[in-house]
């Protein structure tokens, strides 16, 4: 008896000590590895340019390569192709940026129930392993990495997702992917395997309790569900992505989301109130500098955001059909009716499950039985960023972002009293895609 007990305090200690190990030791390498980047050669053919921080030093993955000629390969008559033709699988990229309300919308297909497996960010940890030393991403080889990984996800297949998480899985099974309880699907019955006493799960499942995450489990999933959903605020041009659109084995649909740059900068002003500490001195008084980091960042953003729509409405051949823009705005005012026109453009079933989390999450019971004020209620819940925005960055976002607005159907304000005048709506009224 007494041998037995020892023996399991032994092995519950020694866990705990491997655990915490390996917790430092991936701290140590993480600053080795900040060291280290200046000299590393991050210029190889092909993708192997790209070096994996995996294991204390960068590793030229040259096991990608071999996962790589996706792009190239033939056309063949495979099973996914046969798929998307018989069981007219969907594929539905949720393109966004962040504070735009992407996770409440991504909850839009999350609770769509069996037929859907529906990923979230799973793109987080190539920009995390793509971040170089200076904090940023070279953004062309992010933007491949990215494609790529999207397109083998809606495939169901997790290999070059793998190659970016950290630890590495051993034989498919996981415990760092990034908000995994996020996706029903990887908590569902058939993705939950024992837990393990003493192992750690950052990510844990809240709706029952799983073992560390079996990949192999997740792709046998995906294959069985229907319909395939991911959310991702990473992707920053919609043209990047238009393999996925030519490729015969997905038939995939990409709803864009967007919202007013100037409440995103209110929110992210509340959120990062350090990194902003000099816009609230501009807005005092002083004079806005123009070549400021996070002035270039927020055009940067616009710009990204209003050419990826571009694209998108003037509905190129390889996109026609396949394009959706979303304001935030509309969704926030307009629930229940925004996810019947995405899930009309979808080609989904719009389920019982989904409407009645809408209906539970939101204000749309009011808005379906036609009570006016809740719109003018919603709306003031829209616009509540024009209180808390000074009218100096208000300018300076219509400055950097004006294009991005106008199509957007944002109205300009010219004063502090029309920016904090609740008569006026700054949304106009406006229809961006004629559903066919
Ligand atoms: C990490 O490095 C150690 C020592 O350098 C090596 O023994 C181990 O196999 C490496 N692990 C991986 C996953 O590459
Ligand atoms: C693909 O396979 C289907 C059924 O197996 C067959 O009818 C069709 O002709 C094939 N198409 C091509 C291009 O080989
Ligand atoms: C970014 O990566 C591309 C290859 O995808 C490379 O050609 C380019 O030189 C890189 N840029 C920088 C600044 O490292
Ligand atoms: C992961 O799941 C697959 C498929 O169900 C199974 O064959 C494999 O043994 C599992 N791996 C582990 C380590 O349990
Ligand atoms: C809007 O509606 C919510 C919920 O019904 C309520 O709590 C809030 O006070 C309302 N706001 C205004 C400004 O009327």
């Amino acid at each position: 008896m007494r041998i037995k007990y020892t023996i399991s305090i032994v092995f519950f200690v020694a866990l705990v000590i491997i655990e915490k190990e390996n917790n430092i030791i991936s701290r140590v390498s993480d600053k080795l590895t900040l060291k280290q980047t200046p000299q590393t050669p991050l210029q190889l053919s092909g993708f192997s340019h790209i070096l994996l921080k995996h294991n204390g030093s960068f590793t030229s993955l040259n096991k990608m390569d071999s996962t790589y000629p996706l792009m190239r390969q033939p056309l063949e008559n495979n099973s996914e192709h046969q798929e998307v033709m018989t069981r007219g699988t969907k594929h539905i990229l949720l393109l966004a940026t962040t504070r735009t309300g992407s996770s409440f919308v991504g909850e839009f297909f999350n609770q769509q129930g069996d037929n859907m497996f529906y990923l979230f960010e799973p793109l987080w940890h190539v920009e995390k392993m793509l971040t170089l030393e200076t904090g940023g991403t070279n953004a062309t080889a992010a933007a491949k990495a990215y494609r790529d990984v999207l397109q083998k996800l809606f495939l169901c297949d997790f290999s070059l997702l793998e190659t970016f998480l950290e630890p590495l899985p051993v034989d498919h099974i996981t415990t760092a992917l990034f908000r995994r309880e996020s996706s029903s699907s990887l908590c569902g019955e058939s993705v939950c395997s024992p837990v393990i006493r003493g192992v750690f799960e950052r990510y844990h499942c809240r709706t029952r309790r799983c073992g560390p995450l079996n990949l192999t489990m997740a792709s046998e999933s995906c294959l069985r569900k229907q319909h395939r959903a991911i959310k991702s605020v990473r992707v920053r041009q919609l043209e990047t992505l238009r393999p996925l659109a030519e490729d015969p084995r997905l038939d995939i649909k990409f709803i864009q989301l967007v919202r007013d740059p100037r409440a995103v900068l209110a929110s992210r002003m509340v959120a990062f109130a350090a990194k902003y500490r000099n816009w609230k001195q501009w807005a005092m008084g002083g004079d806005v500098p123009i070549d400021d980091e996070e002035v270039r960042k927020l055009k940067g953003n616009c710009d990204n955001i209003r050419m990826s729509a571009e694209i998108g409405l003037g509905q190129p051949p390889w996109l026609r059909g396949r394009y959706m823009l979303v304001r935030y705005e509309d969704i926030a005012r307009f629930p229940m009716k925004k996810a019947t026109e995405m899930y009309r453009f979808t080609g989904i079933p719009f389920t019982p499950q989904v409407k009645s989390w809408i209906l539970k999450n939101t204000q749309a019971s009011k808005e379906a039985s036609g009570v006016y004020s809740t719109k003018k209620n919603s709306s003031e819940q829209v616009e509540k960023w024009r209180f808390s925005l000074p009218f100096k960055i208000a300018q300076v976002v219509q400055k950097v972002c004006g294009p991005t607005l106008k199509l957007f159907g944002y109205k300009f304000v010219s004063s502090e009293e029309m920016l904090t005048d609740k008569s006026v709506s700054l949304i106009e009224d406006k229809v961006f895609n004629k559903l066919t």
